[in-house]
């Protein structure tokens, strides 16, 4: 099983912070946030991994995490993405290093209070399609949201205007090796990004799309400022600190 972390886009709904550094290399209470996610597959077994970065401060990325051996990795990759294309079009740029087997794609600003080990295994013993994480949100239009009918998801949409629901997909997402043909199919959305909600809508439509309920908190870290500071406190409130 393969890891890729993406932690590329230029961060601009946490301007001005990010306008001198990638947002996932911003602090969450000890640690700079991207150290969560790979944690998080390290600690999940998942420990073949790359790192998708991009925009400001890439070459940080290597000065903070080196080959990796501060995680019990003896190597870790790492890899280039021009401009803003989207999620989809950041995990395309793995292609070569998944080598054909399945992968866990775990978005850098993703935050989870209890890791992924049971998806890990569950999608390891899955004989097809893809597997993704939902959970209750207060704000479904900030979020992709699943629409449900006889506990399977017939239905993604990306930041709904409209209530549809409030089971949002988190950022980390199970692909078997076809899903690199899949986003070679995809055309740019409004925001004129490869979305990964059009991908997971296509294992939905194949009827290939597995799911689970997310055990324990989860956030998006990266969202806004708000997000940002929630995230510090919920972690260290995790570790004991009282605040
Ligand atoms: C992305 C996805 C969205 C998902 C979210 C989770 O949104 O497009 O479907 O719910 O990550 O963090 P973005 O943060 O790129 O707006």
């Amino acid at each position: 099983m393969k890891g890729v972390v993406l932690a590329g886009g230029l961060g601009t709904r946490l301007h001005p912070i990010t306008k001198i550094t990638n947002k996932h290399l911003l602090p969450i209470y000890k640690k700079p946030m991207i150290y969560y996610s790979i944690e998080m597959l390290v600690e999940a077994g998942v420990n073949d991994i790359m790192i998708v970065t991009g925009g400001n401060s890439a070459g940080d990325f290597l000065r903070l995490i080196g080959n990796g051996k501060e995680f019990g990795l003896s190597h870790i990759n790492y890899t280039y993405q021009d401009g803003e294309g989207g999620i989809a079009d950041a995990l395309s740029l793995a292609e070569d290093f998944v080598e054909g087997q399945k992968m866990v794609v775990v978005l850098g600003d993703n935050i989870l209070e209890k890791g992924i080990r049971s998806g890990v295994e569950a999608f390891q013993r899955q004989e097809k399609g893809a597997r993704i994480f939902l959970t209750e949100v207060e704000h479904p239009w900030e979020y992709g949201i699943a629409t449900m009918e006889n506990d399977r998801i017939v239905k993604v949409l990306e930041k709904p205007k409209e209530p549809v629901g409030n089971l949002a997909v988190i950022g980390v997402y199970m692909y078997p090796p076809d899903v690199f043909e899949y986003i070679k199919g995809l055309s740019p959305s409004a925001r004129g990004e490869l979305e990964i909600t059009d991908v997971n809508n296509r294992y939905i439509d194949r009827g290939e799309m597995e799911h689970q309920i997310l055990n324990g908190w989860w956030m998006d870290a990266g969202e806004n400022a708000e997000a940002l500071l929630m995230a510090n406190i919920m972690v260290a409130r995790s570790q004991g600190v009282e605040l």
